[in-house]
């Protein structure tokens, strides 16, 4: 096997082995193979295409590149979520305590913001005192003892796929189904739960930007899990505007206290309800989707989800107080206004350039490992299909750096839209994939 027959075979359009995927995956992995083959092979797997052979074999390829966790110390059945990203989605931190609190174990490894999308673990860090590492023992204990862990993603889980991400990402061929699909569950089969749901975001604010992309994504993703023997589901759901009002790291955690309050806003309330549904349907704790939903609704109304998210931030050795006060999230010395310049609607918020927003407040980090600003974020007073008054404020901009700020303030005003007819958003839950 020499890597320029298989550059060839693949721009041939022909099929690949597992062992032939193996050998460019693992000789690119292990250095043997240089950058400029595996470029011209992931371009050739761009125009070519994958069937969904190829595609698992690729999948279970990077998967067996590092290490795969065995979460069979686990009671019950193991449900993961994951998001494709976007602004503003907190809905992890609602969703993992109020199935958790149904009886679902939840054993969830997640990762770090990059761009203008946020990660759960920086928001979980903007908690006073919480970690997100913890040995493999003290995880399967703790999901034992409460049902439910979050830690952040090590560098040992499909480093193959880390090394060919960073490779695709500057040679054009980030965009392909196959490899989005391989790149992502790869990652999730390693993660080691039973089953997967997937939140398949699309919009302005997503990485696909068509319904048709993004059922199409999800479609090859539920098709993979479920070839691998994870049941696997996905929703396809609205990421023209941000999700809820709030953007950034401990804006996020305020508003999702709040939501398992009973008083967030509306569309992140919504999702979550039905995400946590469909995970404790995932578990085995309901009959379908639906009853799923109705214990979840519970769960939220009685408070038991509020109780669990304290109790695990208190086990991660955050301050669980924080469900009661939480002023003792980090603040902004620096608060900026964006005003409505006339009456009217507002007709778009655009998810993308709210991200920029956040990001330029110091919320998000444009290059790995760069340090970000905890409380720095935005809070959108008006969302699309609100009425406005000239002078209203349509949102509120948060850091610790005017300059910063300020560059926000700018791209937050080329976000929004105002006009004199209402618009209706988009439909929020557009799709689910079985
Ligand atoms: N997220 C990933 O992890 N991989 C992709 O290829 C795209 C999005």
């Amino acid at each position: 096997m020499n890597a320029v027959d298989l550059i060839v075979k693949k721009r041939d359009g022909e099929r690949l082995t597992r062992e032939e995927i193996g050998y460019m995956v693992m000789g690119y992995t292990d250095g043997d193979i240089p950058d400029y083959q595996m470029s011209a092979f992931l371009m050739a797997i761009f125009f070519s295409g994958m069937d969904d052979v190829e595609t698992a074999d690729l999948t279970e390829v990077m998967r067996d590149s590092g290490d795969v966790m065995d979460l069979s110390g686990i009671k019950g059945i193991k449900v993961d979520k994951h998001s494709t990203g976007g602004v503003g989605d907190k809905t992890t931190l609602i969703v993992a305590p109020l199935a958790a609190s149904c009886g679902v174990p939840v054993a969830k490894m997640s990762g770090r913001g990059l761009g203008f999308t946020g990660g759960t673990v920086d928001k979980l860090e903007s908690i006073p005192g919480f970690r997100v590492s913890m040995e493999r023992d003290e995880f399967i204990r703790q999901v034992n003892d409460t049902g439910i862990a979050v830690i952040g993603q090590t560098g040992h889980i499909a480093p193959a796929d880390k090394k060919i991400y960073a490779l695709r990402d500057v040679t054009g061929t980030v965009e392909n189904l196959s490899l989005i699909t391989s790149s992502i569950m790869s990652k999730k089969l390693a993660a080691g739960s039973d089953a997967i749901l997937l939140d398949v975001k699309c919009g302005s604010g997503a990485f696909m930007k068509t319904e048709e992309d993004a059922v199409r994504l999800a479609e090859m993703m539920v098709r993979i899990g479920n070839m691998r023997g994870r049941k696997t589901v996905a929703a396809i759901t609205d990421m023209e505007q941000p999700l809820g009002r709030a953007v950034g790291n401990a804006l996020e955690v305020k508003e999702a206290i709040d939501v398992l309050k009973g008083r967030g806003p509306d569309d992140i309330t919504e999702l979550s309800l039905k995400l946590a549904g469909m995970m404790i349907y995932l578990g085995g704790m309901a009959e379908d989707e639906a009853e799923g939903g109705r214990k979840a609704a519970q769960a939220l109304q009685s408070g038991r989800g509020l109780a669990k998210f304290a109790e695990f931030v208190e086990m991660q050795g955050g301050d669980p107080a924080v469900t009661e006060d939480p002023g003792i999230l980090p603040r902004s010395d620096v608060v900026m206004e964006l005003k409505a310049e006339r009456d009217g609607y507002v007709s778009a918020i655009d998810a993308m350039r709210i991200g920029l927003a956040s990001q330029h407040t110091g919320a998000g980090r444009e290059r790995k490992d760069e340090a970000i600003d905890l409380s720095a974020g935005l809070y959108l007073y008006r969302k699309t299909g609100d009425p406005v008054k000239k002078g209203d404020v349509i949102c509120s901009l948060y850091g610790n750096n005017v300059k910063k700020v300020k560059k926000a303030l700018e791209e937050a005003g080329n976000a929004v839209k105002i006009s004199e007819e209402k618009k209706e958003p988009g439909k929020l839950i557009k799709r689910i994939i079985t």
